[in-house]
């Protein structure tokens, strides 16, 4: 989830690059670095850490001159965020620069066989390996190297390609990551997203997944990844540059929605193989090893994320069968928790800098327990400070509601649940089914985004009330929580989230004629209960809008709107039922005309306290 641009022709490219680069800065934000061949001096290249105005602090008048170059500004995922670790990378000559989006699996066993070929790597990331591959492979052809080099690689990528043997050229490919070429007049451009090139050209080639191209200032050929020629279209862009940003959506929200099925895909990608049958968490095998002997879990977490833990908790006690406690960071820190000696303390952070969430981490840290965080942003307080780490790789969240990154925090936790299981003896051929149903997972949440119309249709209707209740019984409670604070965060309207057995305590007396009730009921083993429930809200006049698996046709009329869910495993519903309250959430509030990505009195990052 980075931002790749690339230029050959006629200009220089140094200032063509810098603009693209700060349209995507959006796309991640802790490093950059540009590569320029210099008639005079070959390959230049500079990186830096940080933002990319501490690149350009970095060039200072010194500005490197040459008519065709690659930029990056990155997102870390395989390497702390560093100048080393910054791309552009290159191979051992420096003769050969690459820019690269995704991740690349099998890195350590490339690295590895690399270096014994003699290969001097200079950076913790997977995409050394493939500069490294492509001097390698080179043998006169850039477009042969490259092709060489991404046939060895398992992964995603969309990169591009400089060398100073043939510098007139850039190639390029993609596989499950962006990358459309811009065509000029004796100029052509290559960039992830479009506003890094919509100031020049409107005019693009969009390469589809397992493709490449050969970029010259006067023709742009491409390729299969096996070499033969495809004829593409030119693909006229008719989004204005506010648009594009935002990927054609309307507001960052939307598009971080329905990026979902893609950051899922990431977040499982290497650690769910053989279509889930296997769970690898390589990266925390000291962890894992620690498992057996765990006799408590304490999850600590604020908003969104504090409602994944909710959610973890669940599966947790149920798959391991052991305690597991759940509490907002800002109550923990205060509370003088009692943290047993064979406590796991896992701390969720989509930011990683939540200032009550930190503090919480170095309380427990304080106390000896062993601290696991969950996070989105590597090289983040949380993830320095904490001993174990597993990345959610959701890539850069810019909406302050948080929407990708809980789905991929509900994830990690199943994937961590399924991996603390395997290791406390728990069947193999359960923990196998339970892998295969997360595998599908994206495919089905691709089916509920397809159906955005159907929620817009109920959003219209909440849009006009003050006050609603989401319910729902065990796993719906925890998700009702989350749907509530999303409809209060961006649309203003007060939410309330409530376990449907608690009502007839007290809180029933607020169903009014009409009030919309988000009713949850996907948990078969609570169904009928669940029923009972929304059948109390329904008989006191409350506006029903039921969300549920199996058809049910009693229900349907008996309740104001029903959308049924995909089904799959009771205890991985969660990742499915959110996304649809989501969606309610973002259409209520462009309904009444709240400023979604932005809502009054919030930010993104929460660094105090
Ligand atoms: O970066 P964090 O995950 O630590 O942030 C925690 C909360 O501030 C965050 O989830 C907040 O509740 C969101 N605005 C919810 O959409």
């Amino acid at each position: 989830m980075c931002g790749i641009v690339g230029y050959v022709g006629h200009h220089q490219a140094y200032p063509l690059l810098l603009e693209g680069l700060k349209k995507l800065e959006y796309r991640g934000y802790d490093s950059a670095g540009v590569a320029l061949y210099c008639r005079t001096n070959g390959l230049v290249i500079t990186k830096s850490k940080g933002e990319i105005a501490r690149l350009e602090e970095k060039i200072g008048t010194d500005i490197p001159t040459g008519q065709v170059g690659i930029g990056h500004t990155r997102w870390a995922t395989h390497g702390a965020p560093s100048d080393e670790n910054a791309h552009p990378h290159y191979a051992c000559t420096e003769e050969f620069a690459l820019v690269h989006n995704g991740i690349i699996e099998n890195y350590m066993s490339l690295r590895r066989w690399l270096e014994g070929q003699g290969h001097r790597f200079s950076s913790q990331t997977d995409t050394e390996v493939l500069a490294h591959l492509v001097e390698h492979y080179y043998n006169g052809d850039l477009l042969l190297a490259l092709r060489e080099a991404v046939h060895r690689v398992e992964g995603s990528f969309a990169l591009v390609v400089l060398s100073q043997r043939e510098n007139n050229r850039l190639i390029c490919a993609r596989k499950d990551s962006p990358l459309v070429i811009g065509l000029g007049e004796g100029e052509n451009f290559i960039a992830s997203d479009m506003p890094a090139i919509l100031s020049h050209t409107r005019r693009t080639y969009i390469l589809e997944d397992n493709e490449m191209a050969d970029v010259t200032p006067d023709s742009v050929v491409v390729y299969s990844l096996e070499g033969e020629i495809r004829e593409k279209e030119v693909h006229e862009i008719t989004w204005d540059a506010v648009q594009a940003e935002k990927g054609g959506y309307s507001h960052f929200m939307l598009k971080e929605i329905m990026e979902q099925p893609t950051a899922l895909r990431e977040t499982m990608r290497g650690r769910l193989l053989e279509q889930g049958r296997e769970i690898d968490l390589a990266e925390l095998n000291l962890a894992l090893e620690e498992a057996a002997d765990i006799s408590k879990i304490y999850i600590v977490a604020c908003g969104t994320a504090y409602h994944a833990g909710l959610v973890g908790k669940y599966s947790m006690e149920r798959w391991l069968r052991i305690p597991v406690e759940v509490d907002l960071a800002s109550e923990f820190r205060y509370r003088d928790p009692l943290l047993g000696e064979k406590t796991l303390v896992i701390v969720i952070s989509q930011s990683g800098e939540t200032a009550d969430t930190l503090a919480a981490l170095r309380l427990a840290r304080s106390r000896g327990n062993p601290v696991l965080a969950i996070t989105n942003v590597m090289g983040s307080s949380v993830a320095r400070e904490a001993d174990q780490v597993i990345y959610t790789w959701a890539g850069p969240e810019i909406a302050v509601a948080s929407t990708k990154a809980y789905l991929t925090q509900l994830l990690t936790l199943y994937m961590l649940t399924l991996g603390l299981a395997s290791k406390r003896g728990i069947e193999k051929a359960r923990i196998q089914e339970a892998g295969q149903a997360l595998y599908q997972l994206p495919g089905l949440v691709e089916s509920v985004l397809a159906r955005e119309e159907e929620i817009k249709d109920m959003a219209r209707y909440v849009a006009r009330w003050q006050s609603t209740f989401f319910i729902g019984r065990n796993l719906d409670h925890a998700v009702a929580m989350e749907g509530a604070l999303k409809l209060k965060e961006i649309s203003y309207i007060h939410a309330e989230a409530y376990a449907s057995g608690e009502l007839k305590h007290g809180t029933l007396a607020l169903v009014v004629q009409g009030i919309p009730v988000i009713a949850l009921a996907t948990q078969s083993a609570v169904l009928d209960k669940s029923i009972s429930n929304i059948k109390e809200v329904k008989t006191r006049g409350g506006y029903v809008i039921c969300f549920l698996q199996d058809e049910n046709q009693d229900l349907e009329a008996e309740v104001d709107r029903i959308f049924y869910l995909p089904a799959t495993l009771d205890f991985i519903m969660p990742i499915l039922t959110v996304v649809p309250l989501q969606l309610l959430a973002y259409h209520t509030a462009v309904e009444r005309g709240c400023p979604v990505d932005k809502p009054r009195n919030l930010a993104k990052s929460v660094t105090v306290e």
